[in-house]
């Protein structure tokens, strides 16, 4: 049996301004939402996209017992519209549940969950080049209870939201601060969780960088402050003398991205070199010096390819590529957004085409 629907009375459709989409800012006609009690998940529905009701003392909102996830449905230029992996999302959110102590989603029904919420609501995959349905599943404890535990009931919602670029910037580089003082994630703590915790950590430094002028910090990491993490919104590539080189997931502090994942398999197979190594700040800087730090860009569901235009250490200014897009990323871009909207053929595949 499939899932059932509640469907909305009214469509949110009109109040949207889709000529400037932005990001985060609009949500469509539904939800799908399953609880967890006594031990089990429900069945769980989509229902129509609202409030929901909790008391004060519900336990996320005072020990940050949630996780999430992101990942985007793609017109297709074909008919239909597109879901890039969204196994390795339903895996990566099993996997953050696992450190958080919540207990595990049937990732096929969390693939199923979505596949019915964009058919559902599939008007409101914008038809536009670089703009998608992102998808947001979340689940988080919910029981009522002050005390330090994991929480015995929980709730999983998966919301969908048309966006434009994460960065008013677009495809055109940011600009980011490498911060030196504060911290994301320590080895051992919750870096390769997608959880608010890592969020809510990097507010701070944040704030402090946009006043600055920067869209972004890049952490390093928690101990020495010398090997480079990630960006928070996005992991982090380098291209130093032709070698693609990014932070292993074995540092345990960044996040395992699918868009990072996707661009380290296509780079391999276009014949790049790759190095999935740690790296420090200093060996960045002295490329710069030497003139072979050619590109610096993040990867991110939300961002996609961020290209970096300009990187600042201390007082530093470092300015890639004269501030442009570079060979790499642009191929990157055009490659996994072809693929995305079904311009160029999926031989790995990672497409779930979902017929409308
Ligand atoms: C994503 O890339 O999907 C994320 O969750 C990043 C978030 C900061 C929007």
């Amino acid at each position: 049996m499939g899932i059932v629907i509640e469907k909305a009375t009214e469509t949110r459709y009109d109040s949207i301004d889709w000529k400037n989409l932005g990001f985060g800012r609009y949500f469509a006609d539904h939800m799908f939402i399953s609880f967890y009690k006594d031990g089990k998940w429900d069945e769980g529905k989509i229902v129509p996209y609202g409030p929901i009701c909790f008391e004060p003392a519900m336990m996320t909102l005072h020990y940050g017992q949630t996780i999430f996830e992101g990942l985007k449905a793609y017109y297709d230029v074909n008919g239909g519209v597109n879901l890039f992996r969204p196994d390795m999302n339903a895996k990566r959110m099993n996997n953050s549940a696992e450190r958080l102590c919540i207990p595990k989603f049937d990732e096929k029904k969390f693939v199923e969950a979505i596949i019915e919420l964009v058919k559902l609501d599939n008007k409101f995959v914008p038809k536009v080049k670089g703009e998608s349905l992102y998808i947001r599943p979340v689940c988080f404890g919910s029981s009522s209870f002050l005390g330090v535990h994991p929480s015995s009931e929980y709730t999983f919602i998966i919301m969908t939201s048309p966006v434009a670029s994460y960065y008013p910037e677009g495809l055109n580089p940011v600009k980011i601060l490498i911060e030196d003082q504060f911290v994301r994630a320590v080895r051992g703590g919750l870096g390769n969780a997608k959880t608010a915790a890592n969020y809510a950590a990097s507010l701070y430094a944040g704030h402090k960088a946009k006043e600055k002028g920067f869209s972004q910090v890049l952490w390093l990491d928690g101990i020495q402050h010398e090997f480079v993490d990630e960006v928070g919104a996005m992991n982090i590539m380098f291209v130093i003398d032709d070698i693609l080189i990014t932070p292993p997931l074995s540092q345990g502090s960044i996040l395992p991205g699918v868009t990072r994942d996707s661009v380290l398999i296509l780079a391999r197979e276009m014949g790049i070199k790759v190095q999935e190594r740690s790296i420090k700040i200093q060996e960045v800087l002295e490329a710069y010096e030497r003139g072979t730090l050619q590109e610096v860009f993040g990867t991110g569901t939300a961002a996609t390819i961020s290209p970096v235009g300009k990187l600042y250490y201390k007082d530093k200014e470092m300015i890639i590529n004269n501030n442009q897009i570079g060979p790499i990323a642009q191929k990157m871009y055009d490659t996994l957004t072809g693929l995305q909207h079904g311009l160029i053929k999926d031989t790995h595949n990672w497409i779930i085409h979902i017929d409308i």
